[in-house]
């Protein structure tokens, strides 16, 4: 994966707005002896939104910390798009990458107004051009600027603290966006609510983002593709959820992805063009579910009507059937 150090510009490493991220052997040692990450390689595609998650102390926030340079690391690489920056300036570095850290981190002595401001501040933004930026963003996060601009932090719930938070941390436009356990603060309702929003969000801007989690639930549904993490930072599997509960590809993921895989699998895998059966001759009178509707949503329909296979439609037209075994059988391992 190590790409020679002289590689011209690769087309695919940016996009507006968002930067291609690649960790090349990245390692981490703290004073103390820690290894806490001992080697680590990972590429994170522009616009894509990757989940870090492990158990606790497997090094997740340290590599986080590491890509916007708040811990420097032991060795290794990272790229920024193209650039190296394991030796830019921090301070420079910091003003292009979001940062949304564990426990929010809200300024408490500042208006949530201001603490949205942060960055375009420190950019030396003109005072108008800023205030609009805050308003703008504290409507996108669905905090009226209007009530919520004035407030200090204590004075909001927890889940407005978080909202308040990414708005802060999206505020310059930032190429990247680092998010540690953005949602954990809040009640699981909440926290729902939060993870649509922000995905709808994302949707818009289209950041990279890395985001730490423990919550499987989370990784599967935030994710374009989840990174399982052991302890020292070892990367157990890199792959999209549907794959990743599908097909655990170490003794290490099947025990952390658990018992529920089965059903959080079908949640994320859609019914696909190779799993169905020729219509049958008979014309059966079958219930209807869309090619591309989630096979948890194509197995409800087949115990809802006690059938055990359904007619599968493309733009209104049956093009084929699929059967509850077929729906249930994983795809092989890639
Ligand atoms: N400043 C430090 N000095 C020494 N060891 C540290 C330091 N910071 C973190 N560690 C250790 O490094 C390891 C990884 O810590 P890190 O905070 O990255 O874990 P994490 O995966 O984010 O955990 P959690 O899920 O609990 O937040 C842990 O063993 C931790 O104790
Ligand atoms: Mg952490």
């Amino acid at each position: 994966m190590n790409a020679p150090a002289d590689a011209g510009h690769d087309p695919a490493a940016d996009r507006p707005g968002a930067a291609r991220i690649r960790l090349e052997g990245i390692r981490k040692r703290y004073p103390d002896g820690t290894e806490a990450v001992r080697e680590l390689s990972l590429e994170i595609a522009a616009g894509e939104l990757v989940v870090l998650i492990g158990p606790s102390g497997c090094g997740k926030s340290t590599v986080l910390r590491m890509i916007n340079r708040l811990i420097e690391p032991s060795g290794g690489r990272i790229l920024l798009g193209d650039t190296d920056v394991t030796h830019a300036d921090p301070v420079e570095l910091r003003r292009r990458i979001g940062y949304v850290i564990q426990n929010v981190g809200l300024f408490p002595h500042q208006t949530v107004a201001t603490n949205v401001g942060t960055v375009p501040r420190l950019l030396g933004w003109p005072k108008e051009r800023t205030r609009r930026r805050v308003d703008e963003l504290l409507d996108v996060v669905g905090l009226d600027p209007a009530q919520f601009g004035r407030r200090y932090p204590h004075e909001l719930s927890g889940g407005q603290r978080q909202r308040v938070g990414v708005a802060r941390a999206l505020a310059a436009d930032p190429v990247v966006l680092l998010m540690d356990e953005p949602f954990s603060a809040v009640d699981p309702i909440v926290r729902t609510r939060l993870q649509e929003e922000f995905l709808r969000l994302q949707a818009e801007v289209r950041k990279t983002i890395v985001l730490v989690t423990h919550d499987l639930d989370e990784a599967v549904r935030l994710g374009d593709r989840i990174a399982v993490l052991s302890e020292g930072g070892r990367l157990e599997q890199y792959d999209t959820p549907a794959a990743l509960l599908g097909a655990p590809a170490t003794p290490f993921v099947r025990e952390f992805v658990g018992a529920d895989r089965g059903i959080r699998r079908l949640a994320v895998t859609p019914v696909a063009r190779e799993t169905l059966d020729p219509l049958p001759a008979d014309g059966a009178d079958l219930p209807t579910v869309a090619l591309g509707s989630s096979a948890y949503d194509a197995l409800a329909v087949m115990l809802a009507a006690a059938v055990d296979r359904v007619l599968v439609s493309e733009d209104g037209r049956p093009v084929g059937t699929l059967t509850r075994h077929r729906l249930l059988t994983p795809e092989p391992p890639a």
